[in-house]
């Protein structure tokens, strides 16, 4: 029978952890891989125990009605008590919780003490406000200490929330403030980004009349921009904490109480509402922060560069880390965006080094990124790296989308120094956790592929008809539940059945394409809407762009497939230069010779433009529908979650000019 998807990268380099990192790591064996083997529930009952702090245990480990799970059923925890209390109770409120830094250059450090008081204080605000337990909030704020704060102290009382990325516009705030019926939105009246204040404000300003539900709006003063108050409504975040009282008991929540709502950045359809609840997401987040990770919280300063708006920064940002009591860096801005005070001339003369200033200046142990920012740091080039002391880490992450080999290598090399191990880690908004994942001190990895499902989680490889392919390429299914997994899309249980388990009966299909290797890896495709059908081969963009960016001369690929009259679809790839490389017909033929010699003659694209830019999602996922809207020359489609609209005017002038020369 034909492969699901067909594959054709073949990558051969190995990376085994250093004897020296397996010595020292948390775990050297596959020990947690046997156990979880041998029963995944008590696995899980296990880690439940040891990672959390439970008010009440729990009678049951797993209720699963398919689709629905419940898990540690009878049990009861707080999610902020074992975020901050109990460290503290535990003589470690000295502990530094957030080495936090505005883009300005400003710092805040926050122990676990000092986090406690302040969210305590504001889960006292909350609860003057009215805000009861099963209540939703929104927040919409830049990347500034009072955002963890304010969504632990949703966690202390039971109100859920539901961050909304502070890139996102006013339809975006009043969209999922009406589809939580959300009462209150906390934000700030701006927030630093590439040098400047941006205003959120001024947003919800413009979102709040197409809101229904809301009647308060809490704002930080971050950048002192003197926004319109509304009297009544409009309500200073440090006139409220003045007034709060310190203390605030954490409430016993019900394991499956609702902790918070996360819309997914849906490029077509209506965003959906992505249900986490208590015990069971704090489990699987505390137990793949400390293990992915090798976590040493008493030596250990770890960082995850994301936005707290997107899951990566609720899961691995606030919620793991805390459970786990470790260090973390927070950072405000960008990485193209210099300290002040090393600023000089106009914008194109900084530097771009910040992230290897912030990992020198604060010792990081643990870098978290996504392959999108590795490509941008290579293109910039190394020497932004060169000259800063990179030699505190020891651990590297990476997470967003299928991370190219070459791009492995380079993070391997001019930020791991050749000896970090790197995990490569794949999970969705809607499993809350990593589900696939080498780690650190166990696997061998191999660049560009995710290796394999942690412990305690069942990944299988299915063909068309929902077969378990052994080696070769298909669709990527759950077939157990799992702790962190959602418990639905909010308000539409048919839209959940629908989405994720209708396709494979009795699985959970991911929407991406996998590869299984002869050696039992994973390698991530992609998602399903991205495969090419050219000529009865079914191929995966993924493939062809991690070729593509395999030529010296090419920094950046997105491929879609455009309608042929031939083919069915036509591989048609848009390329970025790295600085120095001028355009030319013979480049562009040389790259399409270079993918079809790496990957063979299927493989090579029918055509390869040159632009400047590719339009991406704001959080940095290539918007091949937009590509081929303009492949294909059409009238674009919906541009809402496009980051910067002016990309594809830029695009379609590049593609015009490569069609010319
Ligand atoms: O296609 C996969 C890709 O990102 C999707 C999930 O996106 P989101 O819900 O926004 O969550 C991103 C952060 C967890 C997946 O369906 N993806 C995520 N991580 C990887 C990945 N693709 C390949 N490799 C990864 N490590």
């Amino acid at each position: 029978m034909a492969e699901a998807i067909e594959v054709y990268e073949n990558e051969q380099r190995r990376f085994p952890p250093s004897p020296e990192f397996v010595a020292a790591a948390l775990t050297g064996d596959r020990s947690l891989y046997d156990e979880a083997d041998a029963d995944f529930e008590a696995f899980w009952a296990r880690q439940a125990r040891e990672l959390i702090t439970w008010q009440r245990d729990f009678d049951q480990v797993l209720d699963w009605q398919l689709p629905f799970a419940k898990w540690f059923i009878g049990g009861q925890l707080n999610v902020s008590y074992n975020c901050l209390d109990r460290h503290v109770e535990a003589g470690r409120g000295d502990r530094i919780a957030f080495h936090w830094e505005g883009e300005p250059g400003d710092t805040r450090t926050f122990t676990y003490a000092e986090l406690l008081a302040e969210v305590a204080k504001f889960a006292n605000v909350l609860k003057g406000l009215g805000l009861e337990k099963g209540d939703r909030i929104a927040i919409y704020m830049p990347m500034i200490p009072e955002l963890p704060i304010a969504m632990l102290a949703c966690t202390r009382i039971g109100v859920a929330h539901s961050v909304v990325f502070g890139g996102f516009s006013p339809d975006a705030i009043s969209d999922r403030c009406n589809d939580a019926s959300a009462t209150v939105i906390i934000t700030a009246d701006a927030g630093y980004r590439r040098g400047e204040p941006s205003a959120l404000k001024a947003n919800v300003d413009q979102a709040f009349p197409n809101c229904d539900t809301v009647d308060r709006v809490i704002v930080v003063n971050r950048c002192d921009t003197d926004p319109p108050m509304e009297p009544g409504r409009d309500l200073w975040w440090h006139e409220l904490m003045a007034d709060a009282e310190a203390d605030c008991p954490a409430e016993p929540l019900d394991s499956e109480q609702l902790l918070y709502l996360l819309y997914t950045s849906g490029t077509t359809a209506k965003p959906k509402g992505i249900m986490h609840t208590t015990g069971g997401y704090l489990t699987h987040i505390a137990f793949t922060h400390k293990y992915v990770f090798d976590l040493k919280p008493d030596t250990d300063v770890y960082w995850c560069a994301a936005d707290i708006g997107w899951v990566t920064g609720h899961s691995y940002i606030v919620y793991g880390p805390l459970t786990n009591g470790a260090t973390s860096v927070m950072y405000e801005g960008t990485p193209d965006t210099p300290r002040s005070q090393s600023r000089g001339g106009d914008r194109s003369s900084w530097p771009k080094d910040r992230l290897w200033d912030i990992i020198e200046r604060y010792g990081v142990t643990q870098l978290y990124t996504a392959p999108t920012a590795i490509r941008t740091f290579m293109k910039w080039g190394e020497q932004e790296v060169a000259g800063h002391d990179l030699s505190s880490l020891r651990v590297l992450g990476t997470v967003g989308e299928p991370i190219n080999p070459e791009a492995w290598m380079w993070y391997h090399t001019h930020i791991g120094g050749g000896t970090c191990p790197i995990v490569d880690t794949w999970w969705q908004t809607e499993t809350g956790g990593h589900m696939i994942s080498p780690l650190p001190g166990v696997t061998t990895t191999k660049p560009g592929s995710g290796c394999h499902a942690i412990p305690g989680v069942t990944v299988e490889v299915v063909d068309d008809e929902g077969n378990v392919v052994e080696e070769g390429g298909g669709y990527l299914t759950i077939s157990k539940p799992w702790p962190g997994m959602l418990r639905g899309i909010w308000g539409d249980d048919d839209r959940y059945r629908e989405t994720y388990w209708s396709q494979y009966p009795g699985r959970y299909f991911a929407g991406d394409g996998a590869r299984l290797d002869e050696d039992g890896y994973l390698w991530l495709l992609g998602r399903v809407d991205d495969v090419m059908n050219v000529s009865g081969h079914r191929i995966s963009t993924a493939e062809i762009e991690s070729a593509l960016v395999d030529h010296p001369a090419v920094a950046e690929a997105a491929v879609v497939g455009a309608a042929d009259d031939t083919t069915g679809q036509a591989i048609i790839g848009y390329v970025i230069l790295v600085g120095g490389h001028e355009a030319s017909h013979a480049l562009r033929d040389e790259v399409r010779r270079h993918v079809a010699t790496k990957l063979g003659p299927v493989a090579r694209p029918k055509a390869v433009f040159i632009v400047p830019d590719l339009p991406k999602t704001r959080s940095g996922k290539i918007m091949r529908r937009l590509l081929r809207d303009v492949a294909e020359g059409r009238v674009l489609g919906d541009t809402t979650t496009l980051a910067d609209a002016t990309v594809v005017d830029a695009i379609r002038v590049g593609a015009a000019d490569s069609d010319e020369d």
